[in-house]
């Protein structure tokens, strides 16, 4: 009987299908794994309140974020170096996104560059961009972005340096992987994902090639110098030199505060998401669910709102959509997707979600997404609101 009934049975078949290292990398979270525990714990902590006899014979979801429209509220989320989860890596997302009805971001730490993908797509993704210290070199990939054809930008600002995943460090994972006694173990009981990784162009951050021509073209050197730009200086008038620069919706990434929230809003972000990555940065910061309403107070009347972190299940993009986010992005879920089935794997899992978030809506009584409210969620005991 096949397990793939929903996203957890999707994680199950990745664990069993992607060597221990890759698993790990994609499934962990930061230091003690909190934040990370956390995001999962929020939605657990909160009930849905269910109204009998109110409900609408068809349900609708579809949302529409910067005029484009979507057919569910969940959209990839960006991941860096998708190829290591599965063949095709950001294209067979995006194009298993597009099939699904809905949008991906492309991280700038992308392991197929933004235009093959947006050439790839009915509709170009979106584009992640992170806090780097040189602004040429930022231009560089805005202007590539804009150039593919991407409308939004998402600045990511929550990583001024990279987070201590432990599980990589225990389990010897790094970039390009590196082939030593134990990982050489792991990586020949998964013959499947060699052969799928080998079938493709070296493994790299392609957005970084050739970018620093003193810096070298080995993938080592590149996942070294995106690193190096990261700038844990980086200031508000930094983002508004983005903002200044993109014609387009720009989006930031990785808040969970009011005041955050609101600085963004006046530099001149239409929108933010409030994430903690996924746990995978700062641990012991708030789940991404718990500081979800104080940002759409903050913010929500002039700003869109989005959130990730957690989404498992149609209960929990019901959850956040009450709460106030116009959307949500999902970013283990789909690398799961793509490692059991590539492309249709990435489009089964927005289905799945779609599927829950629809009967959801039946269930509660509730005709479309629009038209939850906060009071429809309840939060049950130790929550913090
Ligand atoms: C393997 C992996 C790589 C990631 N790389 C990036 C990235 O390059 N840029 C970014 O903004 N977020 C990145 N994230 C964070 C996701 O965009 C998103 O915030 C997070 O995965 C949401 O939590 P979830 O995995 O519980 O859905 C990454 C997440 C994972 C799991």
């Amino acid at each position: 009987m096949s397990t793939r009934i929903n996203v957890d049975g999707y994680r199950t078949a990745a664990r069993k299908r992607l060597p221990r290292m890759v698993f790990d990398f994609i499934d962990g979270g930061a230091e003690d794994e909190r934040t990370l525990r956390a995001n999962r714990a929020a939605f657990t902590r909160r009930t849905l309140t269910p109204r009998l006899l109110s409900g609408s014979a068809r349900r609708t979801q579809e949302t529409i974020l910067f005029g484009e429209k979507l057919a569910t509220p969940v959209l990839l989320a960006p991941t860096g170096l998708s190829r290591l989860a599965g063949r095709g890596g950001e294209l067979a997302a995006a194009r298993g996104a597009r099939a699904a009805g809905t949008q991906s971001v492309v991280s700038s730490a992308a392991s197929v560059p933004v235009d093959e993908v947006a050439a790839g797509c009915d509709v170009p993704p979106w584009f992640q961009l992170y806090p780097w210290g040189d602004w040429d070199l930022t231009r560089v990939l805005i202007d590539r972005a804009r150039l593919a054809g991407c409308t939004t930008l998402v600045v990511t600002l929550d990583v001024p340096v990279t987070g201590a995943r432990e599980r990589d460090y225990r389990n010897g994972m790094t970039v390009p992987v590196k082939i030593t006694p134990r990982t050489a173990f792991d990586v020949v009981r998964h013959p499947r994902w060699a052969l799928g990784l080998a079938a493709g162009p070296r493994l790299t951050m392609a957005h970084l090639v050739g970018l620093r021509e003193d810096r070298g073209s080995s993938a080592s050197s590149l996942a070294q110098l995106n690193l190096d730009l990261l700038n844990a200086a980086y200031s508000w008038e930094d983002l508004r030199r983005v903002r200044d620069y993109w014609d387009g919706p720009l989006l930031v990434k990785g808040v969970l505060g009011a005041a955050d929230a609101r600085r963004a809003v006046q530099c001149g972000a239409d929108g933010v998401i409030v994430s903690n990555h996924g746990g995978r940065q700062a641990d012991a910061v708030p789940a991404s669910l718990d500081a979800l309403p104080g940002v759409v107070a903050a913010v929500g009347h002039e700003a869109t709102v989005l959130m990730d972190g957690g989404v498992r299940r149609g209960t929990d993009v019901v959850m956040a959509v009450a709460l106030g986010a116009r959307a949500v992005l999902i970013g283990r879920p789909w690398m799961y997707g793509l490692a059991v089935g590539g492309e249709t794997g990435v489009t089964r899992i927005v289905e799945i979600l779609r599927d829950e978030v629809d009967r959801t809506l039946a269930l509660m009584g509730v005709g479309s997404t629009a038209a939850l409210t906060p009071d429809m969620v309840r939060s049950t005991v130790g929550a913090t609101p």
